[in-house]
């Protein structure tokens, strides 16, 4: 696994069960935006000493969370003691979303013994590394940015991820930014959402800090596994120049200032198969037949002995501090040794 330390496409191809029975049959891989999206935080790696930032305002069900899950876990798996945090626009998109999706891809993944995915955490099993080998899941509050600030990892590598990266605050963004600065440090921050505000922090990735980050928008149309017939109803609908359209569909920030979330009847109908805006089928049916990219099959075999790159210790501070009143929640929640989270765990 430490081989593809510097290689999340070629992890990507290799750890998870593409084309084999089971849940990946009819998969062979990345879509085409996330596949690029990987090979250039490879290309991004070989630059040493360069904080890696990747943007990507999409349309709906492009595969956002998925890479999400797919890159932590590449994170966790090839570099010793890792930490990060995930974070989302609401603790509900965290908690029912983005950490679900990385439940569904770690009981997929070949190396998910090396991890404990708890309701709060994935962290290693290793002894005497659960604390400083982990990615947590955090809510962020508006009050208590400093849950953000305590994110250091010197010499070794942090992935931060914002979900539903638009209705993030400018708070926890500049926050971050004040955090990410440990010297020879891999540092890999990636922002995904479907770009619900035309202003804010996420929208100047694609404007006034264009040069800090790779930005990219993905329409729902170019990506095999969205459900056409869905989206198809939405244009009929709304139009293809309103702004529903250019946000839940194209990309593209909207021209008034903020775009509603969808509804959960809505977003239900586009993830998991209730009846959409329109009446518009579940997309699990409707997006059957995925073509992939073909990339590299998986290849058989037990990953390598260690994933460590970076061997050595040193103290490490806590990454995460829960905001008040949820601390020990999570802490309770992270005890719950081995319970794996998510819908259909
Ligand atoms: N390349 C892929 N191969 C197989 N399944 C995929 C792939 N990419 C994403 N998926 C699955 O497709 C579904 C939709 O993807 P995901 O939830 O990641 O999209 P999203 O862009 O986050 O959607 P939303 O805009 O609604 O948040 C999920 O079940 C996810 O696991
Ligand atoms: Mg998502």
């Amino acid at each position: 696994m430490a081989g593809f330390a510097g290689d999340p496409a070629g992890f990507v191809a290799y750890a998870f069960p593409w084309g084999e029975p089971g849940p990946l049959a009819d998969r062979s891989g990345p879509d085409g935006w996330q596949q690029d999206l990987l090979e250039e935080v490879r290309d991004g790696l070989k630059t040493p000493g360069e904080a890696i930032r990747h943007a990507v305002a999409s349309g709906h069900g492009v595969g956002k969370s998925a890479l999400v899950a797919w890159l932590t876990l590449w994170a966790m798996a090839t570099h010793a003691d890792t930490r990060g945090i995930v974070t989302a626009n609401t603790e509900s998109q965290l908690r029912t979303k983005t950490w679900p999706e990385l439940s569904k891809w770690s009981r997929m993944c070949i190396c998910r013994h090396w991890f404990k995915l708890t309701a709060t955490a994935l962290h290693a099993v290793q002894p005497g590394h659960e604390r400083t080998w982990r990615i947590d899941a955090v809510s962020w509050s508006e009050k208590t940015t400093e849950a953000f600030a305590g994110l250091h990892n010197a010499g070794k590598r942090i992935l931060v991820v914002f979900d539903e990266a638009s209705a993030l605050p400018d708070a926890v963004w500049e926050t971050m930014e004040g955090a990410l600065t440990d010297e020879g440090t891999e540092i890999l921050w990636f922002a995904f959402g479907n770009p619900t505000r035309n202003s804010g922090r996420f929208r100047e990735c694609f404007g006034r800090f264009r040069h800090r980050w790779a930005a990219r928008q993905v329409d729902s149309r170019t990506v095999a596994i969205t459900n056409k017939e869905q989206i198809a109803s939405w244009v009929a609908d709304y139009g293809e120049d309103s702004d529903f359209v250019r946000v839940r569909v194209k990309g593209e920030f909207p021209r008034a200032g903020t775009l509603p979330g969808l509804g959960d009847a809505e977003r239900g109908g586009h993830h998991a198969g209730g009846r959409a805006r329109g009446g518009s089928r579940d997309r699990a049916q409707a997006g059957r037949g995925v073509r992939g990219r073909g990339r590299g099959r998986r290849r058989r075999g037990g990953p390598a002995a260690s994933a460590g790159r970076a061997g050595g210790g040193g103290e490490l501070r806590r990454l995460a501090r829960w905001p008040e009143g949820r601390g020990r929640r999570g802490r309770e929640g992270e005890e719950q040794a081995g319970r794996d989270v998510g819908p259909d765990a």
